[in-house]
């Protein structure tokens, strides 16, 4: 199994490669292809069907980390914590705990340096995540374009490093600034809009598959477009059906 100090020697020498799954046989599928597979809360958006990932749960991230955890066991697994279950320390580490159990060898949380250090102390793996934080912002964009915020971004990078964090996710902030991050700590950023000077990179499986199709942000780009495979297989199976083709000799019973 791909352990967090491995993930952290790879910084400047390999890049680190990471997808998400929320599911059993997407684990599988990537298990010995990626680095590590994130248990997102975009879950929420791509799986679930909500607007945002605000309304995902424990119970949600739960279960697809005990799923992700049987189909996968190269890869580490990190369990992202949804919006409210970090709020205090107690909670953090009771709602960190569960998703060990369910699976997951770290955790991965927005902005909140001071948690991701009391979790680290508490023996916990944790992964920041700063930029573009789905969880708390109001629209999808860019995020550090002006100096203030860029140096806000640096100082959150530097004090995630700080408290512990064994990675860091950079979303949807200029690559120049990804660069400037890059270099400034010690730990391996992991950039998903964030351009080719990080230390790895992360999309949303979904989205490169061409199965979530709400929207797409610059960044993604479509490996696959296998919700039309999907749908060319529904109808090609409705029509069989319908015509009287399907179940044929072949696939019946004598
Ligand atoms: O929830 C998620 O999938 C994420 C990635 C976009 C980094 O946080």
């Amino acid at each position: 199994m791909t352990t967090t100090q491995q993930i952290k020697s790879m910084k400047g020498k390999q890049k680190i490669v990471m997808l998400t799954a929320y599911d059993f046989p997407t684990a599988r599928l990537m298990d010995d292809i990626v680095d590590i597979i994130l248990v997102g809360d975009s879950l929420g958006m791509v799986v679930l069907g909500y607007e945002s990932t605000t309304k995902v749960t424990m119970q949600d991230m739960i279960s697809a980390t005990e799923a992700v955890a049987r189909g996968a066991k190269k890869a580490l697994i990190v369990g992202d914590m949804p919006i409210g279950t970090y709020e205090n320390e107690k909670e953090a580490l009771e709602n960190a705990k569960q998703l060990l159990k369910a699976g997951a060898h770290a955790v991965k949380i927005e902005n909140k340096p001071e948690i991701a250090e009391f979790l680290v102390k508490k023996g916990i793996e944790v992964m920041g995540h700063i930029g573009l934080t789905p969880q708390t912002i109001t629209s999808f964009k860019v995020q550090g374009k002006n100096e203030e915020d860029a140096k806000r971004l640096i100082e959150l990078a530097r004090a995630c490093d700080k408290a512990g964090c064994f990675s860091m996710v950079l979303e949807c902030i200029p690559l120049n600034l990804a660069k400037v991050i890059t270099k400034s700590i010690s730990i391996p950023t992991i950039g998903i809009g964030a351009g080719i000077h990080c230390d790895g990179q992360v999309l949303v499986t979904h989205d490169i598959l061409g199965l979530f199709d709400a929207f797409k942000p610059k960044f993604v780009k479509r490996y696959a477009e296998i919700g039309n495979e999907m749908k060319n297989a529904f109808k090609k199976y409705a029509e069989e059906v319908g015509k009287g083709k399907f179940p044929d000799d072949n696939h019946s019973f004598h």
